[in-house]
């Protein structure tokens, strides 16, 4: 493989953006050359942001396996795609070749043939971080089916809103998970979720954990069994299955700023390109480089720089199944040293929860073959910055701060590695083919540097999301009808003297907890589920490791006479609803909400106490009932 899309320096990255905003489609084309098509396209774009309604690369068939595996084997069959780490550091590594990866879809997708899966059918995925899963990703795409993947931290419930959302028919699982110490077991959990989705007609189960299983007769399959009839058959090469460049390759569920997760649509053939253009780019990934990316698959940045991304360009890819504290604080640097990674990409969070434990776990271990550092998620403070790169990069890898999304597919705004400057806290520039834009409250351009305002993007790039699984309005109203033209991101940003972007994190009702993405109104959904809870309303507090935090104000009209008994009753019942990543950080138990005359919630007030900034609450005059907030900052946690 070789990238001539590849930008190298600073002038060369100027001159390719100047190229990508005065000829987009021509920009796009020559790097689209680059795959392997079954068929070329007819014409490169067709869009509008009022439907909205975007194509690429109208009229070419392909599959992403092929060019994610087959196009690999002339030349590099025996590198390691994927390299993989257990949980338990005694147990034994898997490495799968090129070759071995592309042997084991072909294997898999027979399995889902020979179990009636089509083109178009929707297959959830909920399992750990095993190669399996990889490999039950590419076995959905070779054969067409839409892929669902659902994080292991999500409860029975929200499981089974997803799937009837997606009305998927498949469920690809295992017993259990592995995660430190704890063992979650997943397939309990999804037999939980088909109470109510009668509509599954299959259960495919991997063995990890041994955890006790029941196993549902002419529902539920052995990953094993299934495997060995495909050997029995003679284990026959799979054929790619002919995509058209926008049909759907995956949903991944998001949380917005109302209570119902929406299913982001994501493409096949500018899904692909973006991730391998962006990949290549940012990473400066070079052939034979070993690349760890420490997000789970069950997110979009493992989707597309654990899978995808890297797969597509031919690189070493490291899935690890645990977390970065078992058996102890030194374990990313553990694995940094036992496989010489060359580009390791992780969240602040990661960093800020390992900078707890002291610079002597790094100083430990050998990380001299560290060349690139990314992060990804969330704000990376100054401080989580500075020591990822004294003690991490020893100051001479350069870091790249990843500003995307879900629904953007893959990274939009970042310094491209060593390439263009790197500044903490910042995300920096735009990726040529990417156009932001900042925006004032009335949607006017708020020109100039030195400035801040919405962060938008004015013209489409190839991995935009497509449309909300089942809902295209929502899809609108969410991204596109905020300001005319433009897709917004929900995110604030300010464009520094140099003309360098800083997100400063979202303006709607969506939290950021950890990296992941929460809703608001979906925990108060799940909170007010609880009986004895009459009302709720939750805002974000600043965290010092998870970014921020959940803070819930609760009317409780229970039995308060033990208020840590309730506090945990309403946290299980959230756990219960959505899952443990949820969970409230503080419940404050409070007579009554500050209210506008006309009944809306004034968050920003409850935002104010939650972050403790008792004196700037602003004008509360207006409030229904002024002496609520006096009593809810007396009584603040
Ligand atoms: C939100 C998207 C993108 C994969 C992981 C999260 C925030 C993301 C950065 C960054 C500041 C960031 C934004 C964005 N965010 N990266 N480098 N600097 N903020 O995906 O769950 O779709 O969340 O994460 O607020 O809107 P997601």
């Amino acid at each position: 493989m070789s990238f001539p899309y590849q930008i190298k320096t600073l002038e060369q990255y100027r001159q390719v953006y100047q190229q990508s905003v005065s000829d987009p489609e021509g920009f796009w084309a020559e790097i689209a050359a680059q795959f392997t098509w079954k068929k070329p396209w007819d014409k490169v774009l067709e869009w509008n942001f009022k439907e909205p309604n975007v194509k690429w690369f109208i009229g070419g068939k392909l599959n992403i396996t092929e060019n994610c595996l087959d196009r690999h084997l002339a030349e590099n069959a025996n590198q390691p795609a994927i390299i993989w780490e257990s949980n338990d550091p005694s147990e034994h590594h898997r490495v799968l070749s090129y070759k071995q990866l592309h042997a084991k879809v072909c294997q898999f997708a027979w399995v889902l043939k020979n179990n009636g899966v089509k083109n178009g059918d929707r297959i959830c995925l909920y399992m750990g971080m095993i190669p399996e899963l990889a490999i039950a990703v590419l076995a959905c795409a070779r054969i067409g089916a839409v892929h669902s993947v659902i994080f292991g931290g999500f409860s029975a419930q929200s499981i089974a809103d997803r799937l009837q959302d997606a009305q998927a028919e498949y469920i690809i699982t295992c017993d259990g998970a592995f995660r430190g110490a704890k063992d979650i077991p997943l397939k309990s959990v999804i037999d939980d979720a088909l109470v109510t989705c009668p509509f599954v007609k299959r259960v495919i189960v991997y063995t990890r954990t041994r955890t006790p299983v029941s196993m549902i007769k002419g529902r539920d399959l052995w990953w094993e069994d299934e495997i060995n009839k495909v050997e029995t058959m003679g284990n026959p090469d799979f054929p790619a299955e002919m995509m058209d460049a926008e049909d759907p390759l995956f949903i991944l569920y998001t949380s917005g700023s109302t209570g119902k997760p929406k299913g982001v649509v994501h493409s096949s053939a500018g899904y692909m390109i973006y991730t391998n253009y962006s990949f290549v780019n940012v990473f400066q990934y070079q052939k034979g480089d070993v690349h760890f990316c420490t997000a789970d698959i069950g997110w979009i940045t493992g989707h597309s720089y654990i899978v995808y991304g890297p797969l597509s360009a031919g690189a070493t890819s490291l899935m690890f199944e645990g977390v970065p504290t078992f058996p102890d604080a030194g374990r990313f640097w553990n694995i940094v040293q036992k496989y010489k990674v060359n580009i390791l990409y992780t969240a602040p969070t990661a960093i800020r929860s390992l900078m707890v434990f002291g610079t002597e776990f790094p100083a430990n271990y050998d990380l001299s073959s560290l060349k690139v550092l990314g992060t990804v998620g969330e704000p990376i403070n100054e401080e989580a910055w500075h020591w990822y790169d004294e003690f991490i990069g020893h100051k001479k890898c350069p870091i790249v701060d990843t500003w995307w999304q879900t629904e953007t597919g893959g990274i939009l705004i970042s310094n491209l590695a060593g390439v263009t400057p790197a500044k903490p806290a910042h995300a920096t520039l735009p990726l040529p083919g990417v156009q932001p834009i900042l925006v004032d409250e009335n949607g006017k351009e708020v020109e100039g540097n030195g400035v801040s305002g919405n962060l938008c993007i004015r013209f489409p790039w190839p991995s935009i999301i497509r449309t909300t699984y089942g809902d295209h309005e929502r899809c609108r109203t969410t991204y596109f009808s905020t300001y005319e033209n433009l897709y917004f991101t929900g995110d604030g940003a300010l464009r520094d003297e140099e003309g360098f972007y800083r997100i400063t994190g979202r303006v709607d009702d969506v939290l950021n907890v950890s990296g992941h993405r929460i809703g608001t109104a979906e925990v108060e959904n799940a909170i007010n589920m609880h009986h004895g809870v009459v009302e709720s309303a939750v805002v974000g507090y600043p965290h010092e490791i998870k970014g921020q935090g959940i803070y819930a104000y609760v009317i409780y009209n229970g039995n308060l006479e033990d208020q840590d008994l309730a506090r945990k009753d309403i946290t299980a019942t959230v756990s219960r609803i959505i899952g443990p990543i949820a969970k409230p950080d503080k419940i404050q138990f409070v007579g009554g909400l500050p209210k506008t005359r006309s009944g809306k919630i004034m968050r920003r007030i409850l935002r104010k106490i939650a972050e403790g900034e008792l004196q700037s609450l602003g004008d509360t005059t207006t409030l229904l009932d002024p002496a609520v907030v006096e009593e809810i900052k007396t009584s603040r946690l």
